[in-house]
């Protein structure tokens, strides 16, 4: 299996300035060219919405915006992947509608307008790096390079989790994704070389260096995703919730699974249904081996890292239910190469990607292995690349 080559920003970034200059003949030089990388999380899966950690990292694939002001009262934006021009009015009242892409732009628009920035009208042109749809969070990444772009047009300077808000908001209510806060803010606040720990309920975060040059992590996507995420993710949100109304039975204190421990969910677990009880499970687990794995990769201690990040897979496969055959077969494959310290999906599940911790020297066995057993498997060929910490959102002004 080949490995998918890394292109550089600034060839991303040519891309877009040549993409806008097609697009927008009569509008003479872009003002603004921003940029916000995709993600793939080490550990802490399905944890962000319960207030507990997360360990992801930036990809070096990023999602480039180039333009500038047009001076007029309408919004034009052009997406490379998409056909197409999209036109609207920056205005509160904005809805979602088609083309969907759409919707990620004027969520954020929107949050912008309604916290009390004014949204100039812009001509602007998208172009990325991050696969569509993979699971390693291009939506996310196109919220923050959007926001990012409005920031520097507008001349604002924002809290970066402000903006990582805006993101979050924009895709709960113009993409009708539910989703925690962990994509938006790692795209926004990563830094080179670190994954970041982040506590998903105050977002502070500490980073943690993932740099040794013997050691890779491997982005494996099974090129599957099962319609099921989209009414699976809502319901997981509910049965957390089921099982911490019963967890505030036992203590008023406990204002989300974060704040409960196995011992104490064991104490109620009589009173909810069994499916709460392993949904608290993973949540509970998950937040120690959270923090576990982050103190691990601190003193490069990879073999005791790899087997958290195994033990988070069989976690959401067993207790969470967020997982599918493809994604277990990946892990597995990956679990029989030597010198592969951990594997397990990473994001939301039903499909997407998973992360493998690895010796660098076993990379080209464990992608024969992919190469040889996946698509006999599943019919479907896996596509993977290998990838260090990058760097967070930024602009630059031309
Ligand atoms: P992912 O895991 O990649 O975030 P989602 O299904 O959550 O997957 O989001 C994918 C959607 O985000 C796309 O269908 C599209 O609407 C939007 N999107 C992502 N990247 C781009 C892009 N480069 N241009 C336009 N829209 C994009
Ligand atoms: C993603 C979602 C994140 C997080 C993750 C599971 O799809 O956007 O916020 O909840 O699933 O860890």
């Amino acid at each position: 299996m080949k490995l998918l080559p890394t292109t550089p920003l600034e060839q991303v970034e040519q891309r877009a300035l040549s993409l806008f200059k097609s697009t927008f003949p009569e509008s003479g030089h872009p003002q603004i060219i921003a940029h916000a990388p995709g993600r793939v999380n080490l550990i802490g899966e399905h944890t962000d919405y319960n207030d507990g950690f997360v360990l992801p990292l930036a990809l070096e694939m990023q999602t480039v915006i180039v333009g500038s002001r047009n001076g007029k009262d309408t919004c034009r934006v052009a997406s490379e992947a998409f056909e197409g021009l999209v036109s609207f009015k920056p205005n509160k009242d904005l809805k979602p509608g088609d083309p969907l892409w759409s919707n990620y732009i004027k969520g954020v628009v929107v949050n912008f307008l309604r916290s009390g920035y004014e949204v100039p009208a812009f001509d602007a042109v998208v172009v990325s790096e991050v696969p569509v749809g993979g699971g390693v969070s291009s939506s996310a990444s196109l919220e923050v390079a959007i926001a990012t772009f409005i920031e520097a047009i507008g001349n604002y300077h924002l809290e970066p989790s402000k903006k990582a808000l805006f993101g979050q908001a924009a895709e709960h209510e113009f993409a009708n994704m539910p989703c925690g806060i962990m994509d938006q803010l790692i795209s926004e606040c990563a830094i080179q070389d670190c994954a970041l720990l982040i506590d998903c309920r105050s977002l502070a975060f500490e980073p943690v260096e993932v740099k040794d040059p013997d050691t890779c992590i491997l982005v494996c996507n099974s090129n599957i995703k099962h319609q099921l995420s989209g009414s699976e993710y809502p319901l997981r949100k509910q049965q957390c919730k089921d099982a911490l109304t019963v967890l505030q039975s036992l203590d008023s204190k406990i204002t989300s699974l974060r704040d409960a421990n196995l011992e104490q969910l064991n104490q109620v677990k009589d009173n909810m249904s069994e499916v709460a009880y392993r949904r608290a499970r993973h949540v509970i687990s998950e937040n120690d081996r959270t923090l576990e794995a982050a103190e691990c990769l601190r003193k490069n201690k990879y073999e005791t890292a790899g087997k958290l990040m195994n033990e988070s897979h069989f976690s959401l496969k067993n207790d969470y239910e967020v997982s599918c055959k493809e994604l277990d077969l990946l892990v597995d494959l990956a679990s029989s190469v030597p010198g592969v310290y951990g594997s397990r999906m990473t994001g939301g599940g039903f499909g997407g990607c998973t992360v493998t911790l690895l010796k660098r020297s076993s990379l080209s066995s464990l992608l024969e292995k992919f190469e040889k057993e996946y698509e006999k498997h599943t019919g479907i060929a896996a596509t993977a690349f290998v990838t260090r910490p990058g760097s967070g959102a930024g602009y630059k002004k031309l």
